[in-house]
C-alpha cells in the first residue's frame, strides 16, 4: 500500500492507474477509522479497481470551540486498517500541503445548509465542500463513497459534484452500527460507560418516528404533526440523558421540511443530540 503526503504523489498515482485503464475509487476520511469507514473502503473496491483513502482532520469544517484539537488522531492504527481493508493508497497530507499559500476563497452553501446540522453548526458544511472540492481535484477519482450516517453531508456533496461538474460518481454506503443500534462514529470514544449504554436511544427514537410518519400520506398538517412527534421524541431522549439539538423531518432532495408527504418521494428524519461531551447524529431514510 502506497502512503503519500503530497498532491504531486497522489496525482501521479491516479494518472498511472488511469493510463492503465483502471478506475480509481476514493474514500475521504478524518481518520480514527472504524468498521463504518472500512465498509466504505469495501464498497469503493467493488465499484473501482484501486481505492485511495484520504486521512485529514480538516480544520475549516470545525467552528471555534468545537473539537478540532481533541479529535482523535491515530495515524499508525489507521494505516494498518487501510492495508487490511485492501486500500491501494493512503493520502495523508499535512495542513500546509492542503492550505499552503494564501487562502482568499471560501465556498458558501445555499438552502441545503439551512436545516439540520447546517443550522446548528454554521459554516461547517462550507468547510466540508471546500475540502472535498480540493480533494477531488487532488485525487481525481472516478468514484467517491460517503456514508448515509452523515446524510446532509452526503446530499450536499452529491449536489456539489453535480453543480461543479466533477467527473465523479458519488455512491452512498449504509450506516454501520454496533449490535445495539448505535451508529459507529469516531466521536463515540467521548462516551463514558453509562452514556454508551444510553446512546442507542437516538436511533431507536428515529426508527419509531420513521414508522409513525408512514401513516401520514394523506395528511395536510404534516408540519404540525411532526412538531408534536419531535417534541415527544425530544422528551424521550432527555429522559435517557441526552440534550437534544434537533429532530427534523426533511425531503431528501431539497433538505427542507415538507408540507405534505408524497408517494415516490424520499424523506429523511435526522437528529443530533449531546450525550455528555459527545454530539451524536443519526438519521433514517424513508422511501414512500
Ligand atoms: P469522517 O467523519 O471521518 O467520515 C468519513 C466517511 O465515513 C463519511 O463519508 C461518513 O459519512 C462515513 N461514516 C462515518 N460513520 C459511518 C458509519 N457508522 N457507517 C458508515 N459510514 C460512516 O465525514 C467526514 O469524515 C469529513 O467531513 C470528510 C468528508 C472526510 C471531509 O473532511
Amino acid at each position: 500500500m502506497l502512503i503519500v503526503k503530497t498532491v504531486d504523489e497522489i496525482r501521479k498515482f491516479t494518472k498511472k492507474e488511469h493510463q492503465a485503464g483502471r478506475k480509481v475509487g476514493f474514500v475521504p476520511t478524518m481518520g480514527a477509522l472504524h468498521l463504518g469507514h472500512l465498509d466504505l473502503i469495501r464498497l469503493a473496491a467493488e465499484k473501482s479497481d484501486k481505492v485511495v483513502v484520504s486521512i485529514f482532520v480538516n480544520p475549516t469544517q470545525f467552528a471555534p470551540g468545537e473539537d478540532f484539537e481533541a479529535y482523535p488522531r491515530k495515524l499508525e492504527d489507521d494505516l494498518e486498517k487501510c492495508r487490511e481493508a485492501g486500500a491501494a493508497a493512503v493520502f495523508c497530507p499535512e495542513r500546509g500541503e492542503v492550505y499552503g499559500g494564501e487562502n482568499y476563497i471560501r465556498m458558501h452553501l445555499s438552502t441545503l445548509g439551512n436545516h439540520l446540522c447546517g443550522a446548528s453548526r454554521p459554516g461547517h458544511f462550507d468547510g466540508v465542500i471546500q475540502i472535498v472540492n480540493k480533494l477531488f481535484n487532488m485525487v481525481k477519482p472516478d468514484v467517491a463513497v460517503f456514508g448515509q450516517k452523515d446524510i446532509q453531508q452526503f446530499r450536499i456533496l452529491e449536489q456539489m459534484a453535480f453543480e461543479f461538474n466533477h467527473d465523479v460518481e458519488i455512491v452512498m454506503g449504509n450506516t454501520v452500527r454496533a449490535a445495539d443500534g448505535l451508529a459507529l462514529s469516531s466521536r463515540n470514544v467521548y462516551l463514558d460507560r453509562k452514556e454508551r449504554i444510553a446512546a442507542p436511544h437516538l436511533f431507536a427514537t428515529l426508527q419509531k418516528a420513521g414508522r409513525e410518519i408512514t401513516q401520514w400520506m394523506e395528511a395536510s398538517d404534516v408540519q404540525a404533526k411532526f412538531k408534536k412527534l419531535a417534541a415527544e421524541s425530544g422528551k424521550e431522549l432527555e429522559k435517557a440523558g441526552f440534550r437534544p439539538d434537533y429532530f427534523e423531518l426533511v425531503g431528501y432532495e431539497n433538505l427542507q421540511p415538507p408540507e405534505q408527504l408524497k408517494s415516490g418521494t424520499t424523506y429523511v428524519i435526522a437528529a443530533a443530540a449531546y450525550l455528555g461531551k459527545a454530539r451524536l447524529i443519526d438519521n433514517v431514510l424513508i422511501k414512500l
